[in-house]
């Protein structure tokens, strides 16, 4: 899917001033995005007016050519629940479901039904087979999110929002988390992914890092050395 987002800003109300500026961005399809920037750059926000969670208050979003926050509030409900799925730090699993319970419940949701046999294959997919009947208490924090990432992917959605998906993550889990991503954005599902890491951000083809609600760096095909390098020359900026 093909998401561009044209001169987005955001002002909260009772704020000093917006936390997003004019921002211009257009991911193709399967791009894998990783967006950094220090705590309050307004990384969680753009990423929830990219998918439809907050309301911007100047410029466009659009999904394949569709206007976004034009659509009325249940149709842009249903271009959401069909089109993307989310990925949080905190996994965001139903404890009392199983596994394959949580996947098929996703699925459901985003009018994409799957059978018993169908969840199975996709926890096979990400290296969970045999899981499926575990609730996530059964689970370590990998596999919990490894779950999530089955139940982001079984709709197959046109784009993944990704909040710190490693963020609870041990340094091994969290490079099998990022792998899984990858994979799916080669399979043609643009990822957009919030994190502090740069050895996890250096798995995205591309860098976009924020400063105050601006875009002030692009960095292409980075590796964690060049991306520790930049964050380290801003943060030093600051000081
Ligand atoms: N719902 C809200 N109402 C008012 N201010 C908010 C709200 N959400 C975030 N902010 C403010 O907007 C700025 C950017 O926040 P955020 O997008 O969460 O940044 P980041 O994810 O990079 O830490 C911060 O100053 C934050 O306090
Ligand atoms: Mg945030």
């Amino acid at each position: 899917m093909r998401l561009v987002a044209h001169r987005l800003g955001k002002t909260y109300r009772q704020a000093d001033g917006p936390v997003v500026r004019g921002i211009d961005l257009e991911v193709p399809d399967g791009a894998f995005l990783a967006l950094m920037g220090r705590s309050g750059s307004g990384k969680s926000t753009l990423l929830g007016m990219l998918a439809g969670i907050v309301r911007p208050t100047a410029g466009t979003v659009s999904y394949d050519g569709v206007d976004l926050w034009a659509l009325t509030d249940s149709r842009r409900s249903r271009l959401r629940a069909t089109r993307t799925a989310t990925v949080f730090q905190d996994y965001n699993l139903l404890e009392e479901l199983s596994a394959a319970e949580n996947i098929r419940l996703g699925a459901r949701l985003a009018r994409r039904p799957l059978t018993r046999e169908e969840a199975d294959a996709a926890l096979e997919r990400v290296g969970l087979a045999g899981l499926g009947s575990k609730r996530p208490d059964e689970l370590s924090g990998g596999q919990r999110q490894r779950v999530a990432i089955a139940r982001a992917l079984a709709s197959s959605p046109g784009v993944v929002f990704a909040d710190e998906p490693t963020g609870a993550l041990d340094e091994r889990s969290g490079a099998v988390v990022i792998e899984l991503l990858a994979r799916a954005a080669r399979a043609g599902t643009s990822v957009l992914m919030v994190t502090h890491d740069p050895a996890v951000a250096a798995a995205a083809q591309e860098v976009l890092v924020l400063r105050d609600g601006v875009i002030e760096e692009r960095l292409s095909r980075p590796t964690a050395a060049r991306i520790s390098h930049l964050t380290a020359a801003r943060e030093g900026e600051r000081a």
